[in-house]
């Protein structure tokens, strides 16, 4: 196998971008422009990143030996892009902490699923790592589709999701790739069967625990019962409905001869990279140096 008989665009290139957030208190508990629910999900979601990323890492590297030189060098890029997420997440849930959330309980219960995952076959940890690479390709996508998403967010905090979304973007076909590198021997049928079994899983997991993680984080700013979720499921299925607008992407991962690049949105990392925002970043600093 080698990357131009996938539908990876050959031109593609996987640029770390070592940027630097602000590490300095939030200018308000409530960044998401002083909205409950939108706030709780953003903070429920950013609380798995730093434990959830490096299980990606150490998923997708456990199959880098032996890989060709095109993929082997794609993990070596994926897993410097997901360790800068790790580390800018970390600092984010730090000022999240900061502000008076206690992201305990929603830490532990990430941990309680990748030890479940981390017990099984090597394999099973790259299958859901390509699951979840996949949900997080499908949010970065529609979260720089609609600007909606982010309207009235705090611009630093707005920053640091869009910087994150365009490197998932760029990076979506990788634990994919590999998984059909590391599947090469296997029937159709068979590698099938697993990645759909573990994507049912993973769902379901996905939307319970975000869910909990946000009601939890919700009541810790007194929202509780009827108010909390009937505010947490409008905000999430209907306006401006992330879960919704990504449900037929999510169904795509099971057709017949899915991959991440049939679905080719590189304009949205083109438009990135033009925007005001990345011209007026700060510049990464000199030297990436990749994690793997
Ligand atoms: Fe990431
Ligand atoms: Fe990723």
């Amino acid at each position: 196998m080698t990357a131009n008989i996938l539908p990876t665009p050959t031109g593609l290139t996987i640029t770390p971008r070592d940027r630097r957030f602000d590490r300095g208190a939030l200018k308000q508990r409530l960044w998401h422009g002083g909205n409950v629910p939108a706030t709780a999900i953003y903070n429920a979601l950013s609380t798995t990143f730093p434990a959830g990323e490096a299980f990606f890492v150490e998923s997708v590297r456990a199959f880098r030996d032996g890989a060709p030189p095109q993929l082997a060098s794609d993990i070596k890029a994926f897993t410097t892009q997901e360790a800068i997420h790790s580390r800018e997440h970390d600092a984010f849930n730090r000022r999240a902490s900061d502000a008076g959330y206690d992201l305990g309980k929603l830490e532990a219960q990430v941990d309680k699923r990748l030890a479940i995952t981390r017990d099984k076959p090597k394999i099973v940890s790259l299958a859901a790592t390509m699951g979840l690479e996949h949900f997080t390709a499908i949010l970065a996508h529609e979260l720089l589709s609609d600007p909606r998403h982010l309207e009235g967010a705090d611009p630093e905090a707005a920053a640091l999701w869009r910087w994150h979304a365009v490197e998932e973007i760029e990076h979506k076909a990788v634990a994919y790739d590999t998984w059909l590198y590391a599947t090469r021997h296997w029937s159709r049928w068979k590698r099938w069967k697993v990645k759909a079994k573990v994507m049912i899983y993973i769902t379901r997991n996905f939307v319970v625990d975000r869910t909990a993680g946000a009601l939890e984080l919700m009541r810790q700013d007194g929202v509780t019962g009827f108010r909390a979720w009937s505010s947490l499921l409008w905000h999430l299925w209907v306006r401006p409905g992330m879960f919704r607008k990504i449900a037929g992407a999510w169904l795509k991962f099971f057709l017949p001869g899915f991959h991440p690049w049939n679905e080719d949105d590189r304009e949205l990392l083109r438009n990135y990279e033009a925007s005001a925002e990345v011209r007026s970043a700060p510049a990464p600093r000199k030297k990436v140096r990749n994690a793997a």
